[in-house]
């Protein structure tokens, strides 16, 4: 119980000029206000300096960088996570990919290494390793300059399942033919327009790039119909993918070295971006493709299914975090899970939903650690993966395949 020491007013100043039996009266008054306030008082400092219990041993202090240690970019980024708010996330979100890249590297057991699976049980053809890690991110990730990280990630083999809209699928493909500019979030669209400029946040798109990617797609999606029909080729989304990351041919794209890898890219709703205004154009053209998206979900699922452990790197929502986090509720949920949005979750959506309401629907398991770091990919993302991928480069990069 703490004591309340005696407050410093208990004692008024007498007041110039009030003498006598009208000061007395004051006095008495006074008192009265003076027990009143000591017992606020008292009760308020109760309040205010209340006792607390210790913490747990190990509890960490908050502490951020001390920059008198120099620039020592590293030192920062560790600190981070002592630093508290989003900055605690993002040091436990290095905690988590390192958990996954951790078990990703566990050497198989003699008995692992030679259970094989019917070929039609794995239709990706990825080995399998100590965890599975699945890589989402929305189509402006690519638009941006995360595609490059992502693309080093895919380059090295550190990943094993992409899921992408169609954006994040065209994007990467036509800065391959063109580039993307930087330009300003206050760029007015009715000015753009006329120019044929098209805007993406603080980036611009010319349309001619559009043009560009028609010029580029149209022959594949005609030798794509006719594999079809004469081969009796079953397209997918991700095996369409695959097909326009060999096409393209160029080492700066995520999709070159998808399939180079053996990767597959899922993107369930390939048709809604330029590739779809592409398939609809063509389709008067020489009708007849189809993209068959139950295959793909088996082949993703599946991804989930045979994994020994998995892990989840969601930058973005909407699709690709359900689609990702979907797949794993096949194997009762991922064993590891780190979320980079931006959306909240107070309006019931599944792209603000933190990591615990998939846990209660069984996408991610009951005893995981997963992390939400609730702030923009482009500031995060490559600092993520400078703090895990990028260390284990000499262990975790895996040989390319050849063509
Ligand atoms: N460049 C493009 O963005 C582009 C191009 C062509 C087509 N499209 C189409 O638009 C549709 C919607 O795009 P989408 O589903 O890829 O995502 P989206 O742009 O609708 O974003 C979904 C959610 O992800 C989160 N998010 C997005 N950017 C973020 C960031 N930088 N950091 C943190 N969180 C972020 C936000 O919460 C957002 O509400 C798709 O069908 C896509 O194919 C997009």
């Amino acid at each position: 119980m703490i004591i309340p020491p005696e407050p410093p007013y208990k004692q008024p100043q007498q007041r110039p000029g009030v003498t006598g039996r009208g000061r007395g009266i004051a006095c008495c008054r006074d008192r009265r206000s003076d027990m009143m306030a000591a017992d606020f008082t008292g009760k308020a400092l109760d309040a205010v300096l209340r006792h607390s219990t210790s913490l747990p041993e190990g509890t960490p202090q908050v502490r951020g960088y001390d920059f008198n240690q120099g620039v020592d970019y590293n030192a920062l980024l560790q600190s981070y996570y002592t630093s508290g708010f989003q900055a605690t996330n993002f040091g436990k979100a290095v905690h988590e990919i390192n958990a996954m890249i951790e078990k990703k590297l566990e050497p198989q057991s003699p008995d692992e290494e030679k259970e094989e699976h019917p070929i039609n049980l794995n239709p990706c053809q990825r080995e399998r390793t100590g965890c599975t890690i699945f890589l989402g991110y929305t189509s402006n990730m690519i638009s941006s300059g995360i595609r490059e990280s992502i693309r080093y990630l895919v380059q090295h083999n550190m990943v094993d399942v992409l899921v992408t809209t169609a954006g994040g699928v065209e994007e990467d493909l036509i800065k391959c033919l063109a580039p993307t500019y930087l330009g300003d979030f206050n760029l007015k669209g009715r000015e753009l327009r006329p120019n044929g400029i098209n805007r993406i946040g603080n980036l611009l798109v010319p349309n001619n790039n559009y043009c560009q990617f028609e010029d580029w797609l149209m022959p594949i999606l005609d030798q794509m119909v006719l594999e079809q029909n004469t081969e009796g080729v079953k397209w997918t989304p991700s095996k369409m993918i695959a097909r326009l990351g060999k096409e393209i041919n160029n080492p700066d794209s995520v999709y070159y070295w998808a399939q180079k890898n053996n990767i597959p890219v899922f993107s369930p709703a390939l048709t809604d971006g330029s590739l779809g205004d592409m398939i609809y154009f063509h389709s008067y053209k020489n009708p007849g493709l189809v993209l068959d998206i139950v295959e793909d979900i088996r082949r993703l699922n599946l991804q989930a299914v045979l994994a020994k452990r998995s892990g989840m790197i969601i930058l973005g929502g909407g699709l690709i975090k359900h689609h990702i986090a979907n797949a794993n509720l096949m194997r009762n949920g991922a064993d590891f899970a780190v979320y980079v949005n931006t959306a909240q979750e107070f309006d019931g959506s599944d792209a603000g939903a933190r990591p615990d309401e998939a846990v209660s629907w069984g996408k991610i398991r009951m005893d995981a650690h997963p992390v939400k770091v609730h702030a923009d990919a482009s500031l995060v993302f490559p600092l993520l993966v400078a703090q895990t991928f990028a260390q284990k480069i000499g262990v975790l990069a895996t040989e390319k395949k050849q063509d």
